[in-house]
């Protein structure tokens, strides 16, 4: 949701910062700006609507080594060259990721006072307030300008004539890195992968002053500090396509090793979850989009294996539902990026009303790892595209051992041979997987329905979000038993039914809905892992045949199909999978 580098050293900074910012664009991709000094101390800023590479052309013609950019996912503001950042007033210059919550009451006192305001933007108020705040010292006004914010911010500040940046976090990601001879500052890793060995990750409230010598680092009563330095492991080859056309594929074919990676790195935190989760009479997983997909999954799983309530529930709502908790009750907040600004709130709240609170993330050290009581790690490594695929398999991995550990069963030799097994079914599934002719079926509907029971039921959701998210076919998960119950009105010729059938108990049940969509003339699929199924319904629907699975594991090898689909179907349509339209991959913003 925006992303913003700095840099301040010998080299380039324009090609630094447009570098930083390519590698950032995940987090926001409707426009582009960046303001470097030149020797001289003038500011030179361009600023464009589209994706970053609007700014290539430009960046030849601007010299000097200290500079900062944005890649922006308005909020305020539609995209445009004049809304882009950096935004400036009087020789302060501004980029920002995050929500300025009282703005309007700013931006009307500022006008009062006699600023000119020249974009619809929540973040030029912070440029106007810093000039006005400054008498010479670019640390002090920006102390005094964060005391008036409201909202959220990671901000980078230049001014004129000074060859430093001045940096502020607030429930906004901000990481600084340490080079040779060069110094960095960007909203995430992925930006500084390969370009420094060390970072340190802000804390709220930090200031820190970046120059090409040193990085100063204040707290919020500007007192010197010092967070802690770690290893920079992320290099620019773990962040390429390694051959493939789209991150989507890429990260998809990278299942396998997440789950692997996840089941070795569960054995480092099992204890401590364990302790964290004793006495626990209920569980309740919150979580966004996929991760709360992934979280329906979660709490069948602590149903089955510990037999204890468990609830799973948009984080966005439930921070508004005045929630019931009570000790004895465990939160897991399911979020990739573990930025997630509803699902760090819920949390919070969860945790501020006597829960215990779990964090199932895939990157270490994110703002959701600093509020809670232990750590889950889903270990897929980064994920470029916005669409989640890998951390959503890694996910479902994680929550499967986490209730296997909460039910205190020791892993049977029968359940060991069955995880050990996994990544290569998974393996397996991704190597003949074959929805060319599903994807062409969706690519011409009107509308596809993903149709199952249980598990699948769960997967179908997960299925329709990934179609619609990166293709922009219209499509809903609904339980297959409800098809009957009013969604049987939409289905005609023009409607494909995708229907998940994974589980022998209740094939019968799903087999009836394939029935009744046939009989109304609608196309229908059926994802199954159970040859009998396919046989039975070869001939009227198209099969798409997995290898045999376990019941409880296979959402992690139907997930493949359904993203596997959407990926084609995105491709056949000609959209971009990576960066579909109005999204961004971290959703730091309410
Ligand atoms: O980083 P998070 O897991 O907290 O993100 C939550 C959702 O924004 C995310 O899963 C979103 O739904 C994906 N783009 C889906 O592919």
């Amino acid at each position: 949701m925006c992303g913003i580098i700095g840099y301040a050293g010998g080299g380039n900074a324009a090609e630094n910062v447009y570098e930083g910012l390519k590698r950032l664009e995940y987090r926001g991709y409707d426009s582009a700006g960046m303001a470097v000094i030149a020797p001289s101390g003038e500011v030179k800023v361009i600023k464009k609507q589209g994706k970053v590479s609007v700014l290539e052309p430009y960046i030849a013609d601007i010299r000097g080594a200290v500079g900062m950019g944005h890649t922006r996912w308005a909020t305020h503001g539609k995209p445009s060259d004049i809304n882009a950042h950096p935004h400036s007033a009087g020789g302060i210059y501004v980029v920002h990721n995050g929500i300025i919550e009282n703005y309007a009451e700013l931006k009307e006192k500022l006008i009062a006072a006699g600023e000119t305001f020249i974009s619809e933007t929540d973040s030029e108020v912070i440029a106007h307030l810093i000039k006005l705040n400054c008498d010479g010292n670019i640390l002090t006004a920006l102390h005094k300008t964060a005391k008036m914010l409201t909202g959220s911010y990671a901000l980078m500040v230049m001014r004129e004539g000074e060859h430093k940046i001045a940096v502020l976090k607030y429930r906004s990601s901000l990481i600084v890195g340490y080079g040779e001879g060069e110094n960095f500052c960007a909203s995430d890793r992925p930006a500084l992968a390969g370009k420094c060995d060390k970072i340190s990750v802000l804390e709220d409230g930090d200031f820190a002053l970046i120059s090409a010598e040193k990085i100063e680092i204040f707290d919020k009563d500007l007192t010197p500090v010092c967070r802690p330095k770690t290893e920079n492991a992320l290099t620019a080859e773990k962040l390429g396509l390694n051959g493939c056309p789209h991150y989507m594929l890429k990260e998809l074919r990278e299942v396998p090793q997440t789950v692997q990676n996840t089941f070795n790195s569960f054995n480092e935190v099992k204890d401590e979850l364990s302790e964290v989760l004793s006495g626990t009479k209920r569980v309740i997983f919150l979580g966004c989009g996929t991760a709360y997909h992934a979280g329906l999954i979660g709490k069948k799983y602590f149903e089955t294996f510990a037999r204890i309530p468990a609830e799973a529930e948009n984080a966005s709502e439930f921070r508004y539902k005045d929630p019931v908790i009570s000790r004895g009750d465990a939160v897991f907040a399911v979020t990739q990026s573990g930025e997630t600004a509803d699902t760090i709130e819920a949390a919070l709240l969860a945790k501020s009303l006597g829960a215990k609170v779990i964090a199932v993330t895939n990157v270490p050290q994110s703002a959701i790892t600093r509020c809670v009581h232990a750590v889950v790690p889903v270990a897929a490594g980064a994920e470029i595209c916005v669409a989640a695929t890998k951390s959503y398999v890694g996910q479902i991995a994680a929550l499967y051992l986490c209730a296997l550990t909460f039910a205190g069963k020791a892993v049977t030799p029968k359940e060991f041979k069955l995880l050990s097994e996994l990544p290569a079914a998974l393996q397996k599934t991704i190597n003949n997987i074959n929805v060319y002719t599903l994807a062409h079926m969706c690519a011409r509907s009107g509308g596809v329905y993903f149709l199952g029971r249980g598990y699948d039921y769960a997967v179908a959701l997960e299925g329709s979000l990934k179609l619609k998210e990166v293709s922009y076919v219209p499509s809903e998960g609904y339980p297959a038993g409800e098809l009957k119950h009013g969604t049987l009105a939409l289905i005609d010729e023009n409607t494909v039914s995708v229907v998940l059938i994974t589980d022998s108990a209740l094939a019968p049940k799903s087999e009836n809905a394939v029935e009744q969509v046939l009989s109304r003339g609608g196309k229908v699929a059926v994802i199954t892992c159970l040859p009998a199924v396919a046989k039975r319904l070869e001939g009227k629907a198209e099969i798409i045949l997995l290898p045999a699975c376990n019941k409880f594991l296979s959402p992690l090898v139907s997930a493949i199909a359904v993203q596997e689909l959407a990926y084609r179907t995105a491709v056949i349509l000609g959209r971009d999978p990576d960066k579909p339209r109005n999204l961004a991959k971290s959703v730091t913003v309410e």
